[in-house]
């Protein structure tokens, strides 16, 4: 556990945020508006929010015990942590009493602390289980779909997330090596895997093949999916939805969502041929790291940044 953290030692070495600047100028923050920070992780993001609000609030979602322990040394009377996932992201701001926000902010995907963390499976350079849950108390680990998962449900993850092409015959090699004994480690998957990998890219290839089975363990796209749906109930016209992705099944989905407020990337329009848009993009091009924010933090080579403003249209009107 890591309890013993200090506010200002979580920062660092918990998690190293990421485009903090640019975030804060996409939200646009209102000193007295309501704030979304639905992955809270070391709180880098959400501390930053913070220093900008007087009367205003912030809520926070992350589904990680640790990181609710960093939460918890956090004392700020607009501050709210919710350990829990952000798929329930209207349920729990109801609760809390609040029907409309702001401003949303997402920095997907897994923490430094997580990645770090030998015991969590999430690491292609550190021995430990195949967990990979970002939620401790969740059902399904990496371990638990290599093991028991079909054939035809590991080879569509490993293509679908993993963007594998040998995806068929990996999973041939895993159905192979599990009837000897389960893959219950790290080091076991890769011992298993790498030989298919292209030479010299060992290290991309391990990271597709652990990001598909990460976002499978945390159905990533799925609640990507389910929350950013509910932020379009959620938002005011004009409130911002800000979102920091990193990688491109992730990107695909909100920039269509921001673009057509769909995840097909439908637009839809009324009988004059006007598009019917819940969101406007706020920058026509996607926003990525500086070169400076890359030299001093590698992690942020495969982040993007997009921001949509919520227009005043809304779906009800078309019934
Ligand atoms: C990249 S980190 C966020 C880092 C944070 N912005 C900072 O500056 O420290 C992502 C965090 O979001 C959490 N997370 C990811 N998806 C989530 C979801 N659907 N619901 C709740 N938490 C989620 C993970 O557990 C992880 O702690």
């Amino acid at each position: 556990m890591i309890k013993s953290f200090t506010t200002e030692a979580a920062n660092t070495v918990y998690h190293q945020p990421i485009m903090l600047r640019e975030s804060l100028e996409g939200l646009a923050i209102k000193p007295d508006g309501i704030y979304v920070d639905t992955t809270f992780g070391g709180g880098g993001h959400s501390r930053a929010i913070l220093n900008h609000l007087t009367t205003g609030k912030l809520f926070v979602f992350d589904q990680d015990a640790d990181a609710a322990a960093i939460a918890a040394t956090i004392n700020h009377p607009a501050f709210t942590f919710i350990q829990a996932n952000a798929r329930f992201l209207q349920r729990f701001l109801a609760f809390h009493q609040i029907q409309q926000i702001d401003g949303l902010l997402a920095d997907l995907g897994v923490s430094s602390h997580q990645i770090d963390t030998a015991e969590r499976g999430f690491s292609t350079r550190l021995a430990g289980p195949l967990d990979m849950r970002m939620d401790q108390s969740g059902n399904l680990t990496a371990s638990q779909i290599i093991n028991s998962f079909t054939g035809e449900q590991l080879t569509h993850i490993l293509r679908i997330y993993g963007e594998l092409h040998a995806a068929p015959k990996i999973t041939k090699v895993l159905l192979a090596a599990r009837t000897k004994q389960p893959i219950n480690t790290t080091q076991a998957l890769k011992d298993i895997v790498l030989p298919f990998s292209p030479p010299r890219q060992h290290a991309k290839f391990l990271a597709q093949v652990f990001q598909a089975l990460r976002i499978e363990v945390n159905d990533e796209l799925g609640a990507l999916q389910a929350w950013l749906a509910q932020s379009k109930q959620l938002l005011k016209p004009g409130g911002r939805l800000v979102v920091i992705s990193y990688h491109s099944l992730e990107d695909r989905l909100v920039k269509r969502f921001i673009k057509t407020g769909n995840f097909e990337g439908d637009l839809q329009k009324d009988l004059y041929g006007n598009p019917l848009q819940p969101f406007v993009p706020i920058a026509n091009k996607v926003i990525v790291p500086s070169e400076e924010e890359l030299a001093a933090n590698p992690r942020a080579r495969s982040a993007k940044l997009r921001v949509g403003e919520r227009t005043s249209w809304s779906d009800e009107r078309l019934y």
